[in-house]
């Protein structure tokens, strides 16, 4: 019986050890796990001051995240300078290094398949942001998802923007008093949706709200700052004072407008009434110093910190967390705003 009872005790042991050992190491196992997240992002070109605010935002975000939850966020971003090829072979490194999530600024958004599908074969989810991929590819797989704007919002507030200031006095707007907006369009690339859906949704707004339209001109500046000006002293000099609208598909093309005024020398009070989109810092000092009469905010704060929550929830989850709202579970658009000098001054830091 004795032998029995120091079998049995022995056992005990055995198992006792074997169990808290096993714990342990089950312990250690847990201890190793989701400690880390590697996001990966492409830009399709840094220099786009819009672009750069979300990238700056989505830096600002990780931080923040970062301390206040134990995990370690590796946020790399990588600058595409406007080559497929450069954005191709940024997303393989991605998959190389087994990012969890990448993000991608596709520098052309009608060639996003070669992406997913390396994407796919990874099982590594994409989120597209502000340049959107066609339906087609956004159907390729169930793990891709785009953050962006409401186009058709922007350019109708931005035609709102115009149609307020004539309710308000019509010779602000139609100042050779012929009952018609005579206006120039400064337009983003040709083939993104936010130039071709702005373009049109601003025109058919003022249209639509009883205000006849006389195209002066239009041309494609491609969001940029030199080329809108170079286009804009081009257009001062064919039409001069009968412009009486610069329509911009975004800030820096206005900013651009105001520059070639600037140039040269035309008082404020001779100058249209020049329109932006996005709501960049540099367009806001304008629209306080009058330069401007507005623009409508396309919140770059919002959209990084939308593309954080989703690519975190994917690293932490491998799913999209409940209270992320998306479109048909892939969709994530943010609201605009009107930005005037009367309330510029709750955006402007
Ligand atoms: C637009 C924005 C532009 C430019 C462009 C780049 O939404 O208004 O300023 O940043 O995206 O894709
Ligand atoms: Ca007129």
């Amino acid at each position: 019986m004795k032998t029995f009872k120091r079998v049995l005790n022995i056992i005990m042991v055995i198992l006792t050890v074997t169990l808290l050992w096993s714990c342990n190491s089950e312990g250690a196992k847990k201890a190793q796990r989701i400690r880390e997240i590697k996001i990966g992002v492409t830009l399709y070109k840094e220099s786009d001051l819009f672009i750069s605010s979300i990238a700056e935002n989505l830096i600002d975000i990780a931080k923040e995240k970062e301390s206040s939850e134990d995990i370690k966020i590796i946020l790399n971003i990588a600058d595409s300078n406007g080559s497929t090829v450069n954005e191709t072979k940024q997303v393989e490194k991605f998959i190389n290094q087994k990012y969890d999530v990448i993000c991608v600024n596709l520098v052309d958004r009608t060639a996003a398949s070669t992406i997913i599908d390396k994407a796919k074969l990874a099982n590594i989810p994409v989120i597209f942001f502000n340049r959107e991929p066609v339906e087609e590819d956004m159907q390729r797989w169930n793990k891709i998802y785009y953050v962006g704007a409401e186009a058709e919002k922007s350019g109708k507030m931005q035609a709102e923007i115009i149609l307020d200031a004539y309710k308000e006095n019509s010779n602000i707007v139609d100042k050779n008093s012929d009952g018609k907006i005579q206006y120039v369009m400064l337009e983003g690339e040709a083939g993104h949706q936010d130039s071709s859906i702005r373009t049109e949704y601003c025109i058919k707004s003022m249209i639509e709200n009883g205000l006849e339209v006389e195209k002066l001109s239009d041309d494609i500046a491609n969001w940029e700052n030199s080329q809108a000006r170079e286009k804009m002293i081009q257009w001062i000099k064919s039409y001069g004072d009968d412009i009486e609208v610069v329509f911009s598909n975004n800030d820096d093309m206005a900013l651009g407008a105001i520059n070639a005024y600037d140039s040269l020398n035309i008082d404020i009070v001779d100058r249209p009434l020049i329109v932006g989109v996005d709501g960049i810092q540099e367009a806001l000092q304008q629209i306080k110093e009058g330069k401007m009469i507005g623009t409508v905010i396309s919140d770059a704060k919002e959209q990084a910190s939308a593309i954080f929550n989703i690519a975190f929830s994917l690293g932490k989850n491998g799913d999209i967390d409940e209270c992320i709202d998306l479109l048909d579970g892939k969709y994530f658009k943010v609201k605009h705003t009107k930005v005037l000098k009367e309330n510029v001054e709750l955006f402007y830091n």
